[in-house]
């Protein structure tokens, strides 16, 4: 193998910007054996979904930025894949690198396996076992995909060998989410959010809502809200509403009513410190989204989850994620429970700070001696599996 090994990187949404993070920091005084570039595909463009993640984590700017920006699922993973696909045949990487589970992850992967170049998946194994789910889709094909699958939680190793992954392909590496939160959680503790909010630390809530089966439909998101409505009676929510999420809360009076008695505060998308300071000091937190439910695992804080699934269960067996779904009465209930107290979390296994370099670990030796059989082994970016 001729030194160095080129890893392409990628990020696309704003939830991959974390997990990119302690990766980029670790491969670093590796340049020598492993040579990275980062792509961002702009599935996220706002400043405040993107490049405040960059500043904040400091991840070095993108060497390419293929600026797709949104569009229907199919428009916009084609979009992605029409854009990264000449990237690759630039600069010829030995791997993809792709994180988490959203369109810009599925779509490096499908070009990427397509040139017959090997890829490698971080938060590998993830089920909801819901596949109406967009994320659902991304992460089994992803994972079909993929020469290296890092994995967060046992659940994923069982899902992948159930799905016929080799065992040699499979690494229990650990959370780089939790990497990335471990490292800033005392810098956004200090920044003393919800004093500047005027909040006392426990005497609020969080509130947020993206996926679309909770906020594309208003009948849909109006009846969570009248739980969420009940929770807020009891302890104000700050709402950092995502920018999918805001066009449905102006229609809707219900809503507009709650936020008019001062009871949910809606915000515009915070920045990653930022969130982590709130979240970290309060009393509750409301969520559709998956990685929040993995933070709030590690701050102790306790979390309810307004979906019917969930793709990381450790949160629940081991963390303080009750999955209420999204009956209002399930959802109160669970609001109760956490009220009524209990329950002692654990952190699980390998959350601890230090996937990032178990990943670089495995990938040095990759890049020593790449995987006999993988997938794109034979490939190396020949012309003939070009054509
Ligand atoms: C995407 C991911 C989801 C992830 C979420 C985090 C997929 C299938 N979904 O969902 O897994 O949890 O990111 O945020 O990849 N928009 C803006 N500015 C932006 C980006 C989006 O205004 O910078 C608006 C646009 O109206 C866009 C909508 O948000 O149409 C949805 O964006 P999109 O990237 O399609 O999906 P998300 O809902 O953000």
């Amino acid at each position: 193998m001729a030194h160095p090994y080129r890893l392409l990187l990628v990020v696309g949404a704003r939830p991959n910007f974390m997990k990119i993070a302690p990766i980029v920091r670790e491969l670093a005084p590796h340049a020598g054996v492993i040579a990275s570039r980062l792509v961002h595909t702009g599935q996220h463009y706002d400043a405040a979904m993107s490049s405040v993640f960059f500043d904040q984590l400091g991840i070095p700017r993108p060497d390419v930025d293929l600026g797709v920006g949104s569009d229907s699922h199919t428009r916009q993973t084609a979009a992605i894949m029409t854009a990264f696909e000449p990237v690759v045949l630039d600069w010829r990487p030995d791997m993809v690198l792709v994180v988490g589970d959203v369109n810009s992850t599925l779509a490096c992967a499908l070009v990427a396996g397509k040139l017959g170049v090997q890829v490698a998946h971080v938060e590998a194994g993830l089920r909801s076992f819901d596949r109406s789910m967009p994320e659902e889709i991304n992460r089994i094909l992803t994972d079909q995909l993929s020469d290296l699958l890092f994995v967060t939680e046992e659940s994923g190793l069982d899902n992948l060998r159930r799905e016929g992954i080799a065992d040699d392909r499979i690494h229990m590496v650990g959370n780089v989410m939790i990497d990335t939160l471990l490292a800033h959680r005392d810098t956004a503790v200090a920044l003393d959010i919800p004093a500047r909010l005027g909040l006392e630390p426990q005497g609020y809530g969080v509130l947020t809502l993206h996926r679309p089966s909770n906020v594309d439909d208003l009948a849909v998101l109006e009846r969570l809200f009248g739980a969420v409505g009940v929770v807020a009676a009891d302890v104000p929510l700050i709402f950092p509403v995502h920018p999918r999420t805001r066009p449905m809360l102006a229609r809707s009076p219900l809503i507009q009513r709650l936020v008019d008695d001062g009871r949910i505060r809606l915000h515009d998308p915070l920045g990653y410190l930022e969130f982590v300071g709130l979240t970290a000091a309060s009393r509750v937190v409301l969520t559709d989204s998956g990685g929040i439910q993995e933070e709030t695992t590690v701050l102790g804080v306790p979390c309810l989850t307004l979906r019917t699934s969930t793709e990381r269960p450790v949160t629940i067996s081991e963390g303080t994620n009750r999955l209420v779904g999204t009956d209002p009465a399930d959802i109160i209930a669970g609001w109760n429970d956490i009220k009524a107290g209990g329950g002692t979390p654990r952190i699980p296994r390998f959350w601890d700070g230090q996937a990032a370099r178990r990943i670089v670990e495995i990938l040095l030796r990759h890049a020593a001696v790449p995987l006999e059989g993988a997938v794109g082994a034979a490939g190396s970016l020949t012309m003939g599996c070009l054509n």
